[in-house]
């Protein structure tokens, strides 16, 4: 959560960071913040977005080379001016941006007041800009070493861009638990909490590890530990393209990304499946391959969608390779001292890599000796960097607040673990196995079918979008679509959505059926077909409005639901990949009709970096 970006070199930085922030916005949109280092340092800041902090400095000076950006998710304080970012010490001396939470700020807080200093903000960014020029002043050390000083007495998570008014020549970051990218030009550098506001000008850059401290000049970049060890910078160059990062004509990125998912699929399996030889090559597995086969037990972790991806998981590796599975919320697993075996093998699946709940169960699963695997989409962010070993997924960059291609493309990594596994374990036939390979590349095509039925979702949509309430079931490997179908609607429209495993609806949710209540099934037809149908008759009866997601040319549930959205059949195994797409075009034009931001959700961010 918040986006921060920072630029020193010789060129503007005021247009450099503000479009920086444009493409950050998906992780806080509370307001938007800007210093530029001049004789005296500019600060403009305002409650809103970042296209409200530029009608704010119409008008005003915004020059200088060295500058700082700051797009926040409010944790300290509720989102206004006062509380927006830069955060400016007491005295002035120090300017600073920060993405995270300052676990210990009310003690550090404390302690400042009793020692004479005073507070004009909510935040606990204010307590550290202060904590900073504290030990300057009073301990007459320059502006690194104080930061350094004042970094050892902060508990919990951060990602800073400081500058010192007596020290204009740098910009000083420092990482620990919040991601901080360095972008490495010619004269130049870049800061930014992801590489999206970077590649446009470089494509080399240094991600931050916890604990590192770079102080930057124009032409020198000093990296270091808290601790004062020196270390070398390793840059790494980056594979992302701008293209990949605008809305290329759609009219938001949720709608492109929707719209991209047979791309993202496809680049998820490309060079790993072979048709021909019936293989499947997972490359970033290759060492572990013989553990995972033998593992006794999976345990899988996750939040939100990435949590729905596990479900899929679990019934993908029960019912392919017959390895039980667990599948656990990161933040109940790292709190409720799980038992973890050394020969446990826990999978950690995330699209942005820097959620900090999963991160923390991951921690907790390493120190108890277990093997931890990622699924991640965003390369080099901190999961791929804490795991033992994993897979990425090829989905690109993922703007929209709502998760969809990353869905689609989690669930097919898992589908090709599930596959490697179960030949390993011989457990599936090779005429089964090489069955499920070929449709799983038959995917994309089928996804491209239901996508040009856009007008369907639009005309359910315009019926539906004034509901209170919804209800999703399904059954088997569709009971997660169906919490991944109300998880969708519920974030980017705000009408609450439930999903249920359809035969549960009769020990409670059926109490809430009435003719208000649009009930969303996923019935494709696969073995627990029968017993759907059998659902659907149950809402029916209690005059409920049907909405199914059916396998192409049904007449059963045609006859009795009140809508039918037809999509071709697929095996079931790989069903959850095709019936989401429905639920997403779904909830996206209900959103859309409603009036709703669906890119930028009211209360929530992208990449959730706070537990
Ligand atoms: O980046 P992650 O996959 O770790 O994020 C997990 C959740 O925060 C995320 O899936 C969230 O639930 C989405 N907004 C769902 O659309």
């Amino acid at each position: 959560m918040c986006g921060i970006v920072g630029y020193i070199g010789d060129k503007k930085a005021f247009p450099i960071i503000i479009n920086g922030l444009k493409r950050l916005e998906y992780r806080g949109y509370d307001s938007a913040g800007i210093a530029l280092v001049n004789e005296e340092t500019l600060t403009y800041k305002c409650k809103g977005k970042v296209s409200d902090l530029e009608n704010f400095v119409k008008g005003k000076n915004i020059n200088g080379n060295i500058g700082m950006g700051h797009t926040r998710w409010a944790t300290h304080g509720e989102p206004n001016d006062v509380n927006a970012h830069p955060q400016i010490s007491q005295n002035g001396y120090f300017t600073i941006i920060h993405n995270g939470i300052i676990e210990n700020y009310s003690r550090l807080k404390k302690k400042l007041i009793d020692r004479g200093y005073k507070f004009e903000s909510d935040t606990d960014t204010e307590v550290l800009a202060n904590l900073i020029e504290y030990i300057y002043l009073k301990g007459k050390v320059n502006a690194e070493i104080a930061v350094r000083l004042a970094l050892t007495k902060v508990i919990g998570a951060y990602g800073l861009v400081i500058t010192c008014k007596e020290e204009k020549d740098k910009i000083i970051a420092a990482r620990k638990g919040s991601p901080l990218v360095i972008g490495v030009g010619k004269g130049e550098y870049f800061l930014a909490s992801d590489a999206t506001p970077i590649v446009e000008h470089t494509k080399s850059v240094i991600y931050l590890n916890d604990d590192d401290v770079a102080i930057l000049k124009k032409d020198e970049l000093i990296l270091k530990t808290i601790s004062n060890n020196r270390l070398t910078p390793k840059i790494q160059k980056i594979d992302l393209e701008i293209g990949k990062i605008d809305k290329n004509g759609f009219e938001h990125f949720m709608l492109k990304e929707i719209f991209e998912q047979p791309r993202a699929i496809n680049d998820t399996f490309r060079g790993r499946v072979n048709v021909d030889f019936s293989t499947i090559h997972l490359g970033g597995l290759y060492n572990v391959i013989p553990k995972l086969a033998d593992a006794k037990r999976i345990i899988i972790i996750g939040c939100g969608t990435s949590w729905h991806a596990g479900l899929v998981g679990e019934y993908l590796f029960e019912d392919l390779a017959r390895i039980p599975v667990e599948v656990e919320y990161a933040s109940e697993f790292r709190y409720r001292k799980p038992i973890i075996n050394s020969d446990d093998i826990i999978i950690a699946i995330s699209q942005s890599g820097e959620t900090a709940d999963t991160l923390a169960a991951i921690k907790l699963a390493k120190e108890a000796g277990a093997t931890v695997l990622g699924i991640c989409n965003v390369v080099g962010s901190s999961i791929p960097r804490y795991t033992d070993a994993g897979v990425y997924t090829h989905a690109g960059p993922e703007i929209g607040v709502a998760s969809t291609k990353a869905f689609t493309a989690q669930v097919t990594v898992l589908t090709m673990m599930a596959l490697v596994l179960a030949e390993k374990r011989n457990t599936l036939t090779e005429k089964d196995k090489l069955k499920l390979i070929k449709e799983l590349t038959e995917i994309p095509g089928i996804i491209e079918k239901i996508l040009k039925n856009s007008e369907d979702y639009k005309k359910i949509a315009e019926l539906y979008k004034d509901a209170s309430n919804f209800l999703y079931l399904g059954r088997g490997y569709l009971f997660p679509v169906a919490l991944e179908g109300a998880l969708k609607l519920k974030e980017i429209s705000y009408i609450h959505a439930e999903g249920y495993p359809a035969a549960e609806m009769k020990h409670g949710p059926i109490a809430l059926i009435d003719q208000n209540m649009p009930v969303v099934v996923i019935a494709t037809k696969d073995k627990s077909y029968e017993k759907i149908v059998s659902n659907i008759q149950e809402v029916k009866a209690r005059n409920g409005i049907v909405i199914a997601v059916v396998s192409e040319g049904d007449t059963v549930i045609k006859s009795m639901a009140d809508h039918v959205l037809e999509i071709p059949d697929t095996y079931e195994a790989l069903s959850p990949l095709t019936t989401v797409i429905p639920l997403q075009l779904l909830s996206y034009y209900i959103a859309v009709m409603r009036g709703c931001n669906v890119d930028q959700p009211r209360n929530l961010a992208k990449s959730v970096t706070v537990e």
